[in-house]
């Protein structure tokens, strides 16, 4: 399988690429983080994959997407599949939050999205499939993330609108909404590491969350589980979903 993969670099794309890796794929592993990306192609070698390419680059930028994929299918062939994974989070509620945090927000968890899409749609080869990862935020409001909590339901929108146009291709497309996971994204949000997963596991009336009902912060692999299932032949009829993988957090 030739995949698509943005934000490759670390935490949750990063656990998606070695999962792929482990199945013997080919991949096209995309992130602004050029060090990142290097240290995980060379991991995903060792793991197991066919063929690695990686390019640095911006998901907010069209071009740069534009001039991305079209290396990964020269260079690697008709891509089977898509996995958005490439995200920021700056944390502002409704007053503080800039205009420029805003369109920051919009341009790469949204923008990037859509343009992986058009770049993907050109490309991938009938019965393929996309994995977009947004997050349970998209749909579950959250206090201090006013610009991701929208970019990331416009990620999530865009993508199934995309897949009823491609459904008649036979292309799937399905979001992925995690809630509190593991990675170097999740622990900037918490100065205290400790009290931070206790209130995300516990809840915390101050922040209306009602906690994680299975006791747990997801590990990435948890995450990449069901990315891999979804661009599975085994979910060959799952098509415009919208999956909260978040231990019941957004019950
Ligand atoms: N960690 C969580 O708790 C959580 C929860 C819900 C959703 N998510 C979503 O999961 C996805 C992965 O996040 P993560 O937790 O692994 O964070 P992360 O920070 O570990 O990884 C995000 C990756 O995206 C890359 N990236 C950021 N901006 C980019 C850009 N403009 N162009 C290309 N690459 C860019 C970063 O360099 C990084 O490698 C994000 O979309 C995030 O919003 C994460």
């Amino acid at each position: 399988m030739i995949v698509i993969v943005t934000g490759a670099a670390s935490g949750i794309g990063r656990a998606i690429a070695l999962r792929l890796a482990e199945e013997g794929g080919a991949l096209a592993l995309f992130d602004n983080d050029r060090e990142g990306l290097e240290m995980v192609a060379k991991q995903a070698a060792e793991t197991g994959a066919s063929r690695v390419l990686t390019r640095p680059v911006d998901v907010a930028s069209a071009d740069g997407v534009e001039v991305a994929f079209a290396a990964a299918e020269r260079d690697l062939g008709t891509p089977d599949a898509l996995v958005c994974a490439a995200g920021i989070l700056a944390p502002g509620g409704l007053a503080e939050t800039t205009e420029e945090d805003w369109n920051r927000h919009l341009s790469v968890n949204a923008g990037g999205v859509f343009h992986c899409l058009q770049a993907g749609a050109r490309r991938l080869r009938d019965r393929g499939a996309v994995v977009v990862v947004s997050s349970n935020a998209a749909r579950v409001p959250r206090t201090g993330m006013i610009a991701y909590t929208a970019s990331k339901a416009a990620a999530s929108a865009v993508t199934r609108a995309a897949g009823l146009e491609l459904a008649a291709r036979g292309i799937r497309c399905n979001v992925i909404e995690p809630g509190s996971t593991d990675t170097p994204m999740q622990r900037d949000l918490w100065p205290d590491a400790e009290a931070g997963r206790i209130a995300a596991v516990h809840g915390d009336p101050g922040s209306y969350r009602l906690g994680i009902p299975l006791g747990r912060i997801a590990d990435p692999a948890d995450v990449a589980e069901v990315a891999c299932f979804l661009l599975s032949d085994a979910a060959r009829h799952v098509t415009l979903q919208q999956l909260y993988v978040d231990g019941g957090a957004s019950l």
